[in-house]
């Protein structure tokens, strides 16, 4: 059980951080270069079918490992354990990637223009850099580097 959960968690993680890395590096400059909201959304809409599956794996498993390596809950913020230091930089991560995701879908992308593209990005490259803390975190279980 716990070598499916953690390949699902791998799976979801190839899925969500290197989509965001295609998305900021390949996708994002181009459309900022033609000034191209449609190009954005055409990208958006596609990658939304397999992104926010991923992120959904993502929570499931990685809560689910969570509670696996430290089971009383009352303890993920309790910062005299080192596994808890990891696991609520996890946690932060998740809470800033739902901001920054809730404010881009219901505030910025319904209104969408060459003027907001700025705004735009200044979601996107955020959303992109905790998507790689995410991993950075999720390799510290293993290193100790956030202990
Ligand atoms: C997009 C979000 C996430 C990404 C990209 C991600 C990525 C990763 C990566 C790359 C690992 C390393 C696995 C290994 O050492 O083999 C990992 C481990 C882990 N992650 Fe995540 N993670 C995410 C979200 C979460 C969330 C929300 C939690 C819940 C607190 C979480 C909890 C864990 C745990 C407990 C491990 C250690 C698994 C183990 O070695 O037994 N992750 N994560």
């Amino acid at each position: 059980m716990y070598g499916i959960l953690l390949l699902l968690h791998l799976l979801g993680a190839m899925i969500w951080t290197g989509g965001h890395i295609i998305l900021s590096v390949v996708i994002l400059p181009k459309v900022l270069r033609d000034k191209s909201p449609e190009q954005l959304l055409a990208f958006e809409s596609v990658f939304e079918k397999i992104g926010m599956p991923a992120l959904i794996v993502q929570i499931v498993t990685g809560l689910l490992l969570a509670h696996r390596m430290l089971p009383d809950v009352s303890l993920w913020f309790d910062f005299t354990n080192p596994i808890s230091h990891v696991i609520a930089t996890k946690l932060t991560l998740l809470a800033l990637t739902f901001g920054f995701a809730l404010d881009a879908r219901f505030r910025v992308i319904p209104a969408l223009c060459k003027e907001s593209l700025p705004v735009m990005a200044w979601h996107i490259i955020p959303v992109t850099v905790f998507s790689i803390l995410f991993v950075v975190a999720g390799v510290s279980f293993r290193t100790g580097w956030l202990y």
